[in-house]
């Protein structure tokens, strides 16, 4: 089976306005030159998205939404809906972020719920999971990831799940300055790919990219990238600067 292509992508979150997003993607791209065999997947606020969606019309870049709801259309004031996502030009959307389940209170029912409506549109979820630092001191991260996991993939037709991509966040580590070690990193996310294997098929669970996410930087994202069951990136901070989201891009591993 191909090694799947890697992920690297950026949560922008409440950051930047239509034109500082434009400025960063035409400066990165100049700096980058051609991307062949990775992915930028770049996640603005909703108001830059379609403003962005012409100069991310290249090889390599993909746009991502950050949330979503999980109807097409309705009376559901301050939401935005896959269909719409789709509209503006987006492959990829973020599916229960820690700061929607953990500030805006979002359930593993909801994610799950979004996850199968960004599928019906043809959008990609990049779903998050992770434990909390009590969870993580209490022993039971695996069993919050298995939860937030099973809960949010449950009837998800096998063609759907071999195309999702997972992103285990550690709370403990987002935004905080602390990254998991690589050596956690690379545990949980051995743990997620045979949890997948029960829960979707062997062969699918091999295929999947599982990004690391929680103070990516600079610094820390050679290591993290060499280790066998991680396939990517989701950084939040360290992707709002050209320097450092363009030296996360060009992470070099020598061979896994
Ligand atoms: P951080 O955020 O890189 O600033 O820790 C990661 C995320 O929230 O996806």
């Amino acid at each position: 089976m191909q090694t799947p292509t890697p992920i690297i992508a950026a949560n922008w979150k409440m950051f930047k306005t239509i034109d500082q997003a434009i400025t960063f993607v035409v400066q990165l791209q100049g700096e980058l030159g051609p991307v062949h065999d990775r992915e930028v997947v770049i996640a603005p606020p909703f108001t830059a998205l379609q403003a962005m969606r012409q100069i991310m019309n290249v090889p390599g870049f993909r746009l991502a939404g950050q949330n979503c709801h999980w109807e097409e259309q309705g009376a559901f004031t301050g939401e935005i809906s896959p269909l719409m996502l789709r509209d503006a030009g987006c492959d990829y959307a973020i599916a229960g972020h820690s700061e929607r389940r953990h500030v805006f209170g979002e359930t593993d029912e909801e994610t799950g719920k979004k996850v199968q409506a960004l599928f019906r549109h043809g959008i990609v979820p990049i779903l998050c999971v992770g434990e909390t630092l009590e969870e993580r001191e209490g022993g039971k991260t695996f069993d919050v990831i298995t939860r937030q996991i099973t809960a949010a993939t449950e009837g998800l037709p096998p063609e759907a799940s071999a195309k999702l991509v997972l992103a285990y966040e550690p709370v403990w580590a987002i935004g905080t300055g602390k990254t998991a070690t690589p050596d956690q990193a690379q545990e949980v996310h051995r743990f997620i790919r045979d949890k997948c294997a029960s829960l979707f098929d062997k062969d699918v669970a091999k295929g999947l990219r599982l990004l690391y996410g929680g103070s990516v930087k600079p610094d820390n994202v050679d290591a993290l990238m060499a280790r066998e069951d991680i396939d990517g990136m989701l950084v939040g901070g360290a992707s709002l600067e050209v320097p450092s989201f363009k030296r996360i891009i060009q992470f070099h591993t020598g061979e896994k």
